[in-house]
């Protein structure tokens, strides 16, 4: 067990009914707000009304700056920082994924200084202070709704990178399992399989051996976002798969798991922000192509860590007979099988990329490399992780 701080102020209400009390709780922080959202999921589905007329009763005024697109951009969030500055705003709502939120965090900390917001993700500044952000979120996958975290795509220099500050967690966010009924099967499993991976990451990374604490955690974590999310593709208005989901995805990277467990890395999303910044594939498409690839890749070095993984969630690892290899194949076949159960991804050549194209990836990532500090990811490495996904 290494030494740990684990701090999270981020208040949740969670729950049917929860949503109508963003009002009460933004009012707290200031009457004057700039609303986030992404393209039209929250007009289609009612949240857009019960939103709007909970902060009109609170007397908060608000500004719109809807368009938010998945993978989101630093010119949107530098409209909304202008208009926060524009109309002297005191706080930031979010209502969407994690495309929303982190947006909203973006603006919020971009809107009370004079440098560019883009500066915090290339390391050049750090966050002093923010706006208070609440959000509700309408997506169980990126886990922005408890985190520190926020990732932005800058298109002029086509990096999408991620940025975390102990200041950047929301004052308050709001999960109602019922608004994610209508999202759509593809995303729901992107999202679960976000959730595994943010698990994985540190499941994998971490060098300390004796940590059974978060492991069965982390265990269970994946565990339920694989049996919750087959329970929503079959039933999509499943209130209980739907909360387990949830509940499970934020869990999967708000600071818990990690707590303990030492220095750990985030390669496999520094591999898919890439795929995610040059092609636009959604996160959770991305990831599953690139976890199978760097399971094969580090399987060679550490099997007995992923063998260690499936013996304790997929019962037909968990075999005398096998040996931490075999085991370390079955574990990682069944990831591979269960993303295509879901109908997502698990090769480059299904996002439509060809081998060809792998040094330009593993170039951009290396950008990413830097920042996050994942010195021992080289040019070679990153493309010899990329040809096992192909
Ligand atoms: O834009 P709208 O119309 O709302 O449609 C969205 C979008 O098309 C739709 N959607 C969301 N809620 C819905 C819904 N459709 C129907 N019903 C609903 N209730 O889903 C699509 C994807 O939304 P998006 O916000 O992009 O998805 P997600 O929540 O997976 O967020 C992905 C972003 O999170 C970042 C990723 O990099 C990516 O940019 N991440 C943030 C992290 C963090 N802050 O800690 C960590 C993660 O690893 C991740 O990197
Ligand atoms: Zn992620």
């Amino acid at each position: 067990m290494q030494n740990f701080v684990f701090y999270n102020p981020t208040k949740i209400l969670f729950g049917r009914g929860t949503i109508p009390s963003i009002g009460a709780e933004t009012a707290a922080f200031s009457r004057n707000v700039l609303l986030v959202y992404g393209q039209e999921s929250i007009k289609k589905n009612g949240l857009y009304e019960i939103v709007t007329s909970s902060l009109k009763q609170a007397k908060i005024s608000f500004v719109d700056h809807g368009g938010v697109q998945s993978n989101p951009t630093l010119s949107h969030v530098r409209q909304g920082i202008a208009l926060v500055k524009e109309k002297n705003l005191g706080a930031v709502v979010a209502v969407g994924g994690g495309s929303v939120l982190d947006s909203a965090k973006a603006i919020g900390a971009g809107a009370v200084v004079a440098h560019d917001v883009w500066k915090f993700f290339t390391g050049k500044k750090s966050v002093k202070a923010t706006l208070p952000v609440m959000t509700i979120l309408t997506l169980a996958a990126a886990g922005s709704e408890m985190n520190s975290g926020m990732v932005l795509t800058n298109e002029e220099t086509n990096e999408k990178f991620g940025f975390g500050h102990r200041l950047l967690y929301p004052k308050t966010s709001i999960l109602d399992p019922e608004v994610t009924f209508t999202v759509p099967a593809n995303y729901t499993a992107y999202g679960a399989i976000d959730a595994i991976s943010h698990v994985l990451e540190f499941y994998m990374t971490t060098r300390d051996p004796d940590t059974p604490v978060q492991d069965r955690l982390m265990e269970g974590l994946i565990l339920n976002s694989i049996t919750s999310c087959d329970r929503c593709l079959k039933s999509p208005c499943d209130y209980n798969a739907r909360a387990n989901l949830m509940w499970t995805a934020t869990l999967a990277l708000n600071g818990l798991t990690a707590a303990g467990l030492g220095r750990v890395g985030f390669p496999m999303h520094m591999i898919e922000h890439s795929l995610s910044a040059l092609y636009d594939v959604p996160h959770g498409a991305g990831l599953s192509v690139v976890i199978p690839g760097w399971l094969r890749w580090y399987s060679k070095k550490n099997p007995g860590r992923i063998a260690s993984l499936g013996r304790h969630i997929f019962p037909e690892t968990d075999k005398e007979s096998l040996s931490e290899i075999d085991a370390a194949d079955k574990t990682i076949l069944f990831f591979q099988n269960w993303f295509q159960k879901t109908k997502s991804p698990t090769t480059l050549t299904e996002l439509g990329i060809a081998k060809k194209e792998i040094p330009q990836i593993a170039q951009n990532s290396l950008r990413l490399a830097r920042i996050w500090r994942l010195k021992n990811y080289s040019q070679q490495r990153v493309e010899n992780i990329l040809s096992l996904c192909l």
